[in-house]
């Protein structure tokens, strides 16, 4: 579903991504590790076409979208949430819910998709009149995957999606996460400081540590490794 193969991105001096290689199995969900700065964002970012890898190759959907522009990129099928969300504050719950399908031409698509978004995500359909501003963390963090939801995606990028949240607000959206994934078959790449969390509900997890792989696993066999765990997970 996506090869991410040898890839190199770079802020001039700034090795961000350093010949990183991940490979992403149709319908799987899989973690991305590491702390702040391991280059986590860059690399969502450099999939979703939004920075350009200075070298390395980038498959996804069947094809080589490594030069592809963001657009087409999205078009073929992927979302990505980025840091924080990206919500539109001054906009109601439900206008930012339909950006997300905008270039959808199919109006009963739209519907359909609203109401699936809605129903994995009741208090978004309570508050669809609200301004996003008046929402919570969590609400607004579901009304970002909600939005990228619309746009129907095989492939959703999330960048940690949990950054703020309580435990319990944590564990509903993880919960979301792989009940969307084993309905759907949704294909899910989930960057997260919360190894933990991520964890236990992903297929396999790869950690970044200053732009490298520095491990990569089973989620099970990640979660039980204390020395990795200590050393990059930090829990
Ligand atoms: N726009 C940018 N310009 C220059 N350096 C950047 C930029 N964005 C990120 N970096 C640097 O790239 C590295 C990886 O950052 P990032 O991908 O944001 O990591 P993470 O998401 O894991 O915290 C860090 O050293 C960071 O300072
Ligand atoms: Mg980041």
């Amino acid at each position: 579903m996506l090869e991410i193969d040898a890839v190199t991105t770079t802020y001039g001096a700034v090795r961000a991504l350093d010949e990183v290689t991940i490979g992403v199995d149709e319908g799987s969900i899989t973690a991305v590790l590491g702390a702040n700065g391991a280059g986590k964002t860059t690399l969502l970012r450099t999939i979703s076409g939004l920075v350009r890898p200075r070298s390395g190759r980038i498959t996804a959907f069947g094809r080589d979208i490594t030069r592809t522009p963001t657009d087409e990129i999205a078009r073929g099928g992927l979302a990505h949430v980025p840091e924080g969300g990206g919500v539109i504050t001054e906009l109601t719950v439900e206008e930012n819910l339909r950006l997300g399908a905008l270039w959808r031409r199919d109006r009963a698509d739209r519907a359909a998709a609203l109401r699936e978004v809605h129903e994995l995500f009741p208090p978004l359909a309570e508050r669809g009149d609200r301004a996003a501003s008046t929402l919570s963390g969590g609400e607004r963090q579901m009304l970002a995957i909600g939005r990228a939801l619309m746009s129907r995606p095989r492939l959703l990028l999330l960048d940690e999606p949990s950054l703020g949240l309580a435990p319990l607000v944590t564990e509903r959206i993880m919960h979301v996460l792989r009940d969307l994934r084993s309905r759907t078959g949704l294909t899910v790449v989930l960057v997260e400081q919360n190894a933990r969390s991520a964890l236990s509900i992903s297929d396999r997890g790869f950690v970044l540590a200053l732009g490298r792989v520095v491990a990569s696993d089973d989620a099970g066999t990640l979660l039980a490794d204390d020395q990795l765990r200590h050393a990059y997970l930090g829990f």
